[in-house]
């Protein structure tokens, strides 16, 4: 059996020497591509593997046409909307992700950018706090849990909307409030973290209509995707509201221009760095390497994405 580690943003070398450990005790051969620039590589190391563990790796239908032998892609985090699922189920092959492992860093991010841009991304002049203001988590999963714990530690109020989960029992635990409907949160939120996953529904769905709703003075902070931005729709309302900001960890498409348009009001990191510490680079990919391991040794399917 051989694993194959396919980063272009690599793990910690922690985190790859506790992969290694994990799948050469089970008698697998571990292969690392790590910072690759071409798509050819990738294809190319793909070719004699069974198991593969990715971060924001594009595993494309042809990335699996050019591995017979796959069996297991591990996307060692949250989001698996880098692999093209229709191609790996049409295979058999089965996806996961290792959900829980990194949130904890990306929610500190999510707090961080907020105090960032509250104090003029660090530059002199008068800042403002983040106690007191009201923060919206846009979806109430690993990562927007911990960011609602960690705002209410920080003495913000904490509110919460998230479509799947309709249990005020849920958010009550945290000390969170759940309301009704994304409208509702949009308009209350001094602070709105986006937590949703890019998929065909959630797309371009945040715009112009929830921006222009939000608070006076208000903060959209992106830690999730950028396609769920509706780009157009944020440069409009930008543009016609002096007063709101966005940070994002993931730059926006059009990033350069809403730089130079909106400078101390817009911040965007140089690269995805939520997941990038040592803690959740370890987690999530040592979580990869087990279940990697549990699903060749037992059949063990609890993480899979493609049932
Ligand atoms: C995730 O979906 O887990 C995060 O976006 C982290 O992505 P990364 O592993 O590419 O940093």
């Amino acid at each position: 059996m051989k694993v194959l580690i396919a980063t272009e943003k690599p793990f910690a070398q922690k985190a790859v020497d506790g992969i290694r450990r994990i799948v050469e005790e089970a008698g697998y051969e571990l292969a690392l591509l790590e910072k690759y620039t071409d798509k050819a590589q990738l294809l190319e190391a793909v070719a004699d593997v069974d198991a593969l563990i990715i971060r924001s790796d594009k595993v494309t239908a042809e990335v699996i046409a050019a591995a017979p032998q796959l069996k297991i892609v591990v996307r060692a985090g949250a989001g698996y909307d880098n692999v093209d699922l229709a191609a790996a189920t049409a295979r058999g092959i089965v996806v996961m992700n290792t959900p829980g492992q990194n949130s904890n860093a990306v929610a500190e991010l999510a707090i961080a950018l907020m105090i960032y841009i509250s104090r003029n991304r660090f530059t002199p002049g008068t800042g403002h706090e983040i106690m007191g203001k009201t923060l919206g988590i846009h979806a109430y999963g690993n990562v927007g849990k911990l960011v609602g714990r960690k705002g209410k530690a920080m003495g913000m109020e904490v509110i919460a909307y998230d479509p799947f989960i309709k249990e005020d029992a849920v958010f009550e635990a945290d000390g969170v409030k759940r309301v009704g409907s994304v409208e509702e949160l949009y308009a209350k939120a001094d602070f709105l973290s986006l937590h949703i996953p890019a998929t065909e529904q959630t797309r371009g769905s945040i715009g112009y209509e929830l921006l222009m709703s939000m608070p006076k003075g208000a903060t959209l902070v992106n830690t999730a995707r950028k396609e769920v931005i509706d780009e157009a729709g944020l440069m409009r309302a930008l543009e016609e509201r002096e007063d709101l900001k966005y940070v994002t960890d993931i730059a926006a498409g059009i990033q350069a221009e809403l730089d130079e348009k909106f400078g101390k009001r817009v911040f965007a990191t140089p690269k995805k760095m939520g997941a990038e510490t040592a803690e959740a680079n370890l987690n999530a990919g040592l979580a990869a390497a087990r279940q990697i391991v549990d699903f060749f040794k037992t059949g063990n399917t609890r993480f899979q994405v493609n049932k």
